[in-house]
This record gives structure tokens, C-alpha cells and sequence, in this order.
């Protein structure tokens, strides 16, 4: 489903992020990207959304090369990603419901379903009882649930999150991690990058660690 061919990744300035990765995450894996601070987490999942570009080798979703995507393409595999990134901003002018409809609104959906998939996206993250506050009223954890939502009410095949549990204790972590379990359940390919031990020991997923740019061999 994911695939990386000998993938190396070079920022302006000459930064090395990423050298000669190669993987694949089949459909509905869980996977964990692991890695200290600037080993290439983010960067492997701004290569999947298509982001960021590879320098060299390939990337391919679902048997596409992303860098044979075209423009129009592009919307087509936004489609299959619910992305929790850490600089996608929640909109604090509008409710928490309308932070979950947006993606619909821009898919153009009706004003029904679009009602029906925001409750049931918001219930999944215990939130439907928050539907008119403001984003501003809720917890950090609360927000980062508000992320999850809105990231999976188009319901995606693929669920890329960056450090989802980023400032959290224990407790509302190992929360934000069930529920990404539960999304695996009902069959969506999840590749979390974090190096939250609490997410890792609560999912026991299949990891990916990274040193410096470079893909270590299976880890224990
Ligand atoms: N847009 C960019 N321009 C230049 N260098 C970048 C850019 N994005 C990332 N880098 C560099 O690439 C390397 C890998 O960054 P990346 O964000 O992938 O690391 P990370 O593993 O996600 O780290 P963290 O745990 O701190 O989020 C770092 O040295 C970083 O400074
Ligand atoms: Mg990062």
C-alpha cells in the first residue's frame, strides 16, 4: 500500500533527512515510526502525503509513484489520507463542528450527510457533546482528539499522524492510542510517528526506527 525505494531526502541548506530508505506498510498495518528528535519522522510522512518530494528513489501509494502524480491527481490521494499533523491549525472562529466539516464542505457534500458523518466522526473522539463550543473551550487532549476527527470524518484508507499525543500525560496518550487502534480495527492502514512510549507499549504496532536518516533493521 505505502512503498519507499531507496528514498533519500535532502532539504535546501543540505540537510540530509532521509538516506536510502526502503519499506513497505501493507494495507492495514499499524505501524510506528520511531526515532530521536530530527531522525526524519515528519519528513517520511510529508514523502507519503506528497508534501515534500523525494531527492532521489521512489515513493508510491496504492502502486502510484508520487512523483508522477499529477496536479490533478493530487486531490485523488489527499482523499484516501486523514493527516494529524502537528501545523494543521484548528480554526478557533469557528465551532467544533465546522472544524470537522470543513474537508466536507470542500468535498461538497450535502448538508445532511455532511451533519451525519461530523456526529459520528466526533463521537468517536468522545467530543459530540462539544459540537457548538469553541475550540479555544477545550483541553489540549480535547483539541488533539478535535484533530483526529477532522481527520478521519472523510473516512481515509490510510491514517498518517505526527506525534498525536505530543504534550499529553500518560493517560489522555494511552487514550489518543486506543483510539487509533480502534481505526486499525475497522481496517484503516495507520502509521503514527511519535517517540511516546506510552503509545508504543499500549499498541505494540510494528516499528519503524529511524537514526539519523537511516532505517534500522526490525526492532526487538
Ligand atoms: N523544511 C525543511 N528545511 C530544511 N531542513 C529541514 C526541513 N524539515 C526538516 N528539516 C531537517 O531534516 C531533519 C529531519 O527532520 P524531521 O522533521 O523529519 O525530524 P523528526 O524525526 O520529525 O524530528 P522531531 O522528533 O523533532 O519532530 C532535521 O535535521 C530537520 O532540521
Ligand atoms: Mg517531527
Amino acid at each position: 500500500m505505502i512503498r519507499f525505494e531507496h528514498v533519500d531526502k535532502r532539504y535546501p541548506g543540505g540537510i540530509i533527512a532521509l538516506q536510502d530508505v526502503s519499506l513497505r506498510i501493507e494495507r492495514g498495518e499499524l505501524v510506528v515510526i520511531a526515532g530521536a528528535s530530527g531522525a526524519g519522522k515528519s519528513t517520511m510522512l510529508k514523502l507519503i502525503a506528497a508534501v515534500e518530494q523525494p531527492s532521489a528513489g521512489r515513493v508510491s501509494v496504492n502502486d502510484e509513484d508520487l512523483r508522477g502524480l499529477r496536479a490533478r491527481a493530487l486531490p485523488y490521494l489527499r482523499r484516501q489520507l486523514g493527516l494529524v499533523f502537528q501545523d494543521h491549525k484548528l480554526l478557533f472562529d469557528r465551532s467544533v463542528f465546522d472544524n470537522v466539516a470543513l474537508p466536507l464542505a470542500i468535498a461538497g457534500l450535502g448538508r445532511k450527510e455532511t451533519s451525519r458523518r461530523v456526529d459520528a466522526a466526533l463521537d468517536k473522539v468522545g467530543l459530540l457533546g462539544r459540537s457548538h463550543a469553541s475550540p479555544i473551550a477545550l483541553s489540549g487532549g480535547e483539541q488533539q482528539r478535535l484533530c483526529i476527527a477532522r481527520a478521519i470524518v472523510h473516512r481515509p484508507a490510510i491514517l498518517l499522524a505526527d506525534e498525536p499525543t505530543g504534550n499529553l500525560d500518560p493517560d489522555h496518550a494511552g487514550a489518543i492510542a486506543t483510539l487509533f487502534e480502534s481505526f486499525n480495527r475497522a481496517g484503516v492502514t495507520v502509521v503514527i510517528a511519535t517517540h511516546d512510549r506510552v503509545v508504543i507499549e499500549r499498541l505494540r504496532p510494528r516499528r519503524l526506527d529511524l537514526q539519523a536518516g537511516r532505517l534500522l533493521e526490525a526492532a526487538p
